[in-house]
């Protein structure tokens, strides 16, 4: 079953505990925590600290952390220890120390993801099929949450599932941005596994029927 994984990014932050409760209670499967540092991407977002607050009120949940950050290595031990359960860095980042990086985070525990921006090729990521946890493909330029949903995408997915199959390893692919019950049915068909959503899930009226329409077999 794919998994939702929503994006903290979007939530109140004067209400963080509750907006999470309120989405968990939705059926969220998993907390989706984006690290900006103002020079990989062009705005600032959060850091560990509050991390360490969310995990401490929301101890149970998995913590998919998508670190937007230009020096990946130096932090991952940080956001570990905060709490995080998996750290995606940006292949862009970090394109010539990608196996140190891997091994800084394997290093603390922590399960491994790569992502890539849309215009970096899929096939960047081939060779890190089998040995990361997770591959996140962006669906929009990373940085602000409320995007649209770029249609390049599900080919995108649908190339790197392809060719996970053909390898026959079991690294899972993220995807994230501009997710609704549109566009989010259109990246299971071509064969994601966890969904990020933040806007269409935290302005939601009813969260739990946008949780259904992500979630599927
Ligand atoms: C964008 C972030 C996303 C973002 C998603 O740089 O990585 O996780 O918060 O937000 P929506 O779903 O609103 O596009
Ligand atoms: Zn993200």
């Amino acid at each position: 079953m794919t998994k939702v994984a929503a994006s903290i990014l979007s939530a109140d932050f004067a209400n963080l505990h509750k907006d999470c409760t309120r989405l968990l209670e939705a059926g969220a499967d998993v907390m989706h925590f984006d690290v900006m540092d103002g020079h990989f991407v062009p705005n600032i977002s959060y850091g560990a600290p509050v991390l360490t607050c969310l995990h401490a009120a929301l101890p149970d949940v998995f913590y998919d952390v998508h670190l937007m950050i230009s020096d990946p290595a130096r932090y991952a031990a940080d956001f570990a220890k905060a709490g995080a359960d998996l750290i995606t860095f940006h292949l862009e980042a970090v394109p010539d120390t990608v196996e140190e990086v891997i091994a800084a985070i394997r290093a603390t525990g922590c399960q491994v993801g790569i992502s890539i921006r849309p215009g970096t090729p899929v096939e960047a990521v081939f060779p890190y099929l089998g040995v990361v946890d997770l591959i996140l493909v962006m669906s929009v330029e990373p940085g602000f949450g409320g995007q649209k949903f770029l249609p390049t995408t599900p080919t995108r997915i649908a190339a790197i599932r392809a060719e996970r199959t053909r390898l026959g390893c079991n690294t899972l692919i993220e995807v994230d941005g501009g997710i609704n019950t549109v566009t989010g049915p259109q990246c299971i068909e071509a064969g994601v596994d966890w969904l990020v959503a933040g806007n269409s899930l935290f302005r939601a009226e009813d969260p739990a029927a946008v949780v259904r329409v992500l979630h599927s077999k």
